[in-house]
């Protein structure tokens, strides 16, 4: 559970480290973590959930309320409590559409990897194998075609800057369903099963990514590596998503 919580919230950092580049998007606010303070979220217009002005003063003098510094009496606390304010506040401003200048980025950077360890990181920010926490965390996130097919063509890094090997396995149907027409077989084909009666074309996705081994397609070989779960981000996966289901066309011979 506290893991479960930790890594929804690391999911904010979405954080490529490449041969030759290391790329924040977004930056993680370890602190808020393990304080677990939910911000509340309403709708608001044009503004994102939260994020009106009456809003963000709300809840900035909650959180300052709740963590108010008192230098006078406990010390300790009061520094530790400055420092918490400081990350809430800048994931607040995170959440609301800030996007932070080069350097503002890598010193954060810098101050995150001096805290956690780079594995540490990636693990918190890897969807894991949980199908149904997964697509919970797939909710608010919009996935990119494009960006899924650099993904699954290993042209753009995974977390860890790991390249995928989708397409090495998925352009060769000896060795794997085809991509192309991914989105129809899967509709017309496999989700007319009976064991999938109750899953939804995302759920099925997901679990073929995530969990390859719970349901093998007759006639291929359980090749598929079960650890990208590890390796992708939600909006990796989400990426990768939206360019599956952009492979509408079957080929001749399916
Ligand atoms: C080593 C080969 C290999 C690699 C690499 C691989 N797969 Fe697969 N994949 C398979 C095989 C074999 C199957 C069919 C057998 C099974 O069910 O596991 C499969 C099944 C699937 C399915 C279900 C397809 C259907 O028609 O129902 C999806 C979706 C999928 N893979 C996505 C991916 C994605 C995304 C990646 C990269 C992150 C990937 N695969 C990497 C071999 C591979």
């Amino acid at each position: 559970m506290q893991n479960r919580k930790h890594s929804r919230l690391m999911n904010d950092a979405v954080y490529v480290i490449g041969e030759r580049a290391m790329e924040v998007k977004r930056v993680i606010d370890i602190l808020a973590l393990s304080l677990a303070l939910c911000i509340p979220v309403f709708g608001q217009g044009e503004y994102r959930d939260g994020c009106a002005p009456a809003e963000l003063e709300a809840q900035q003098n909650t959180l300052a309320g709740y963590l108010s510094p008192d230098f006078a009496g406990d010390y300790n606390l009061a520094v530790a409590n400055l420092f918490r304010l400081g990350a809430l506040y800048q994931s607040m401003a995170l959440r609301c559409g800030y996007m932070p200048s080069e350097p503002e980025t890598n010193s954060m950077l810098e101050q995150t990897l001096s805290l956690v360890t780079l594995e540490d990181l990636i693990a918190a920010q890897s969807v894991g194998k949980d199908v149904a926490a997964i697509l919970l965390d797939l909710q608010g996130t919009y996935g990119d075609p494009l960006a899924g097919q650099l993904l699954y063509n290993g042209l753009e890094p995974a977390l860890g800057g790991v390249a995928l090997g989708c397409a090495g396995c998925h352009e060769n149907d000896a060795v794997a369903p085809l991509t192309s027409g991914a989105w129809t077989r899967i509709n017309d084909l496999r989700l007319r099963q009976p064991e999938f009666r109750d899953y939804s074309h995302r759920q099925y996705l997901v679990e073929s990514i995530v969990r390859p081994m719970a349901y093998i397609i007759p006639d291929y070989p359980p090749l598929m590596p079960d650890f990208y779960g590890s390796q992708l981000s939600a909006q990796h996966l989400a990426d990768l998503l939206a360019f599956l289901d952009s492979q509408d066309q079957l080929l001749d011979d399916e």
